[in-house]
């Protein structure tokens, strides 16, 4: 039955925008005034300053999130044939990247406490990899992965890390390094639901190596250096002004942002405990109400930077939920409905249901709540009693 509650929405961009609008609107008239599009004094100091704020060397700014993949793979020389070894369970641009330049995605499985990809798992494909050249790993829903689990198979096999970190900008892994800086690159997503969102699509890619950089910055722009001479081809993948602009003004609120999406997680956290949840240290059939909360990182060290609240529900009750959230007019959303081993296009790598079990229960038992900063506390208590309500009378179907 439908409510007549005011609509949760997934994501409230609106909310956000309100509080910013009298800072960001000058600087959108400034570019509009300067006529310097592309490139140029705005491009740089935001480049400059997410350098500082990841603590590498340098930052180049391109189009995309998925971009900024498919420079980093370019410049660090993947080409066809090579494999690289990525997560199934995550948005489809990653392995999307290494599949453009005709690589091969490996595929591991997740580690079902944390969502973030299985350390043996990596260890075990790459002992079976004939021509491994990468280690992708992706720091999931805002959480960073064992970074040092994964370093020590990438000496062991003598190849570089690039860092998916479109979802965790800001994130700290279990030794309290930024996300980013930690791998040979670390790729960004400015698309508008992540945590450091544009007004468009927009990426970055950070890195120490200057040599890594130089080529990047040659890669985005057709390969092109000096104009008009391309010694290897590149891509049209700029950073606009527009865009610089707006990240930049944004950038000072992201820690606090983080910091609201966080006591988010916490009332979630405590409200869906309160009912007799666990966290995904247990299976569903663990605890009095078969829910599971995302777990929190064991290091104090780390944090998490909530791009996504993700909990976990009975697979046989996932779409009935769903529709009853649709009638309670609550926001949410399926992060990811079908793993990237099982998608039509990657059928010619031979994977099939049963190959990563984690990654597959994950796609079937996972919901994504509203987290944003600027929701309520009686938003927040309205999201959990719903779900927990329709659990708990649901919750003997298939636990
Ligand atoms: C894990 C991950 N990688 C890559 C991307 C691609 O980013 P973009 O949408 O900016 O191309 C995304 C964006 O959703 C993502 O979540």
């Amino acid at each position: 039955m439908s409510t007549d509650h005011d609509p949760i929405p997934l994501l409230d961009l609106k909310a956000q925008y309100a509080t910013l609008r009298d800072a960001i609107e000058p600087l959108m008239h400034d570019v509009a005034d300067s006529q310097w599009f592309i490139g140029g004094p705005k491009l740089d100091a935001f480049e400059i300053a997410m350098a500082e704020y990841c603590g590498t060397s340098h930052a180049v700014g391109c189009a995309s999130g998925s971009d900024a993949l498919l420079v980093s793979l370019m410049a660090l020389g993947i080409s066809s044939g090579d494999e690289v070894i990525c997560p199934s369970y995550t948005f489809f641009a990653t392995a999307g990247a290494i599949w453009r330049l005709g690589a091969k995605p490996v595929w591991v499985d997740i580690d079902p406490v944390t969502y973030q990809c299985d350390v043996a798992g990596i260890d075990a494909a790459a002992s079976q990899c004939k021509r491994l050249k990468a280690i992708l790993p992706v720091h999931l829903f805002g959480q960073a992965s064992d970074m040092e689990g994964i370093e020590a198979t990438a000496v062991k096999y003598d190849v570089p890390i690039i860092e998916d970190a479109a979802q965790a900008i800001g994130c700290r892994d279990a030794s309290g390094r930024m996300v980013g800086s930690i791998g040979a690159t670390g790729c960004f997503s400015f698309f508008p639901s992540k945590n450091l969102g544009g007004f468009g699509d927009g990426g970055l890619i950070t890195t120490h190596c200057s040599d890594l950089a130089a080529r990047m910055r040659r890669l985005r722009n057709h390969g092109m250096e000096p104009k008009y001479i391309h010694h290897e081809v590149g891509l049209n993948s700029r950073l606009d002004a527009m865009q610089a602009a707006v990240l930049h003004a944004k950038l000072p609120y992201l820690d606090g942002w983080a910091a609201a999406r966080q006591r988010n997680a916490n009332d979630y956290d405590n409200m869906f405990g309160d009912a007799g949840a666990g966290d995904t240290h247990g299976g569903l059939g663990d605890f009095d109400l078969p829910l599971l909360r995302p777990a929190r990182p064991t290091s104090s060290a780390a944090n998490h930077i909530f791009n996504q609240y993700c909990i976990r529900v009975p697979a046989a009750i996932r779409e009935d939920l769903r529709a009853h959230l649709v009638e309670q007019k609550i926001g949410h959303e399926v992060y990811y409905p079908v793993p990237l081993h099982l998608q039509p296009c990657f059928k010619s790598l031979g994977g099939v249901e049963g190959d990563l079990p984690h990654s597959e229960a994950a796609a079937n038992e996972s919901v994504a709540l509203p987290i944003y900063a600027e929701l309520t506390m009686e938003q927040k208590s309205r999201v959990a009693e719903t779900i927990t309500a329709f659990v708990k009378a649901n919750s003997t179907a298939g636990v």
